[in-house]
């Protein structure tokens, strides 16, 4: 095996290993902290199934961007969407042959949307960048880490259509090494440009998303202001805590 390989899988495991283990500490230290107001967002869910209801349209329409500001919500969700489509084409490098899914992931309408969302992610992003740039309020508050996340996906995303459009990498041999990684039995990576520049801009994307603005993905989960029913008058809201405070009588 080439030096180059060795290299890429030692940086593998390292990113993935840092992505995983940042991700679950970030969580358990936004679950930690606690949340001693009741300061949901108003107008808030009153029931469970509220909040559930809530976290979809979130999640899956944006919603409250939607209500915020449209343009930023249509180059936002042209993103985002375009995210995932790329996601489900890059599954067959992951997906055996063999496997039942493979046909779910292997198909005209996944590989091809997937590859056009390469186009729409880059217009999506290139829109977030002009609203940074030129929107005099979000230049003012713009830090130099918002412009390289943008920076960076451009990057992964243009490198991505080059490797498509300006000169090809050898894909089964891309899948055994990607393989390889899962399974232990480590397999050359192909060298060329282009796919290295795409793979090392994943890499360093993966090391910085734990502590990068990337993780609102998840922290929406964890943000009181989402998942608080607008229940104060029925039930008294109380850290945990503040229960513990009460119940030794020390907060009386
Ligand atoms: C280790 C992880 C990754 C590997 C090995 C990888 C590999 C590749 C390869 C080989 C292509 C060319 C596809 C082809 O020739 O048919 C490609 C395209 C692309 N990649 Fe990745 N990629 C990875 C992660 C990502 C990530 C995280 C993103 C987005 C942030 C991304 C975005 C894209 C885009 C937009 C394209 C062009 C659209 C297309 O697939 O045709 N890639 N990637």
């Amino acid at each position: 095996m080439n030096t180059l390989s060795i290299l890429y899988i030692f940086l593998f495991y390292v990113a993935m290993i840092a992505l995983v283990a940042g991700i679950i500490n970030k969580l358990l230290q936004y679950k930690r902290v606690p949340a001693p107001l009741k300061i949901a967002v108003t107008p808030a869910p009153l029931t469970k199934p509220g909040v559930v209801y809530r976290f979809f349209t979130e999640v899956v329409l944006f919603n409250s961007l939607f209500r915020a500001t449209k343009w930023t919500w249509i180059f936002s969700f042209l993103f985002h969407a375009s995210l995932l489509l790329a996601f489900f084409r890059h599954l067959r490098y992951v997906i055996s042959p063999d496997s039942f899914i493979w046909p779910l992931v292997n198909n005209l309408v996944v590989q091809s949307f997937g590859h056009y969302a390469g186009f729409t992610m880059l217009i999506g992003l290139l829109g977030l960048l002009a609203r940074r740039i030129f929107v005099d309020r979000v230049r003012y508050i713009s830090s130099p880490s918002d412009y390289l996340m943008l920076l960076l996906i451009l990057g992964i995303a243009g490198s991505g259509l080059s490797i498509v459009y300006v000169s090809h990498t050898d894909i089964v041999q891309l899948k055994a090494f990607i393989m390889g990684l899962f399974y232990f039995d480590w397999q050359n990576l192909p060298s060329d440009t282009l796919l290295l520049a795409h793979v090392t801009m994943v890499l360093f994307l993966a090391l910085i998303f734990p502590v990068s603005k990337l993780l609102h993905a998840p922290g929406l989960f964890m943000a009181p202001t989402r998942y608080q029913l607008d229940n104060p008058r029925e039930k008294r809201h109380l850290s945990e805590w503040g229960a513990e405070l009460e119940k030794d009588g020390r907060n009386s």
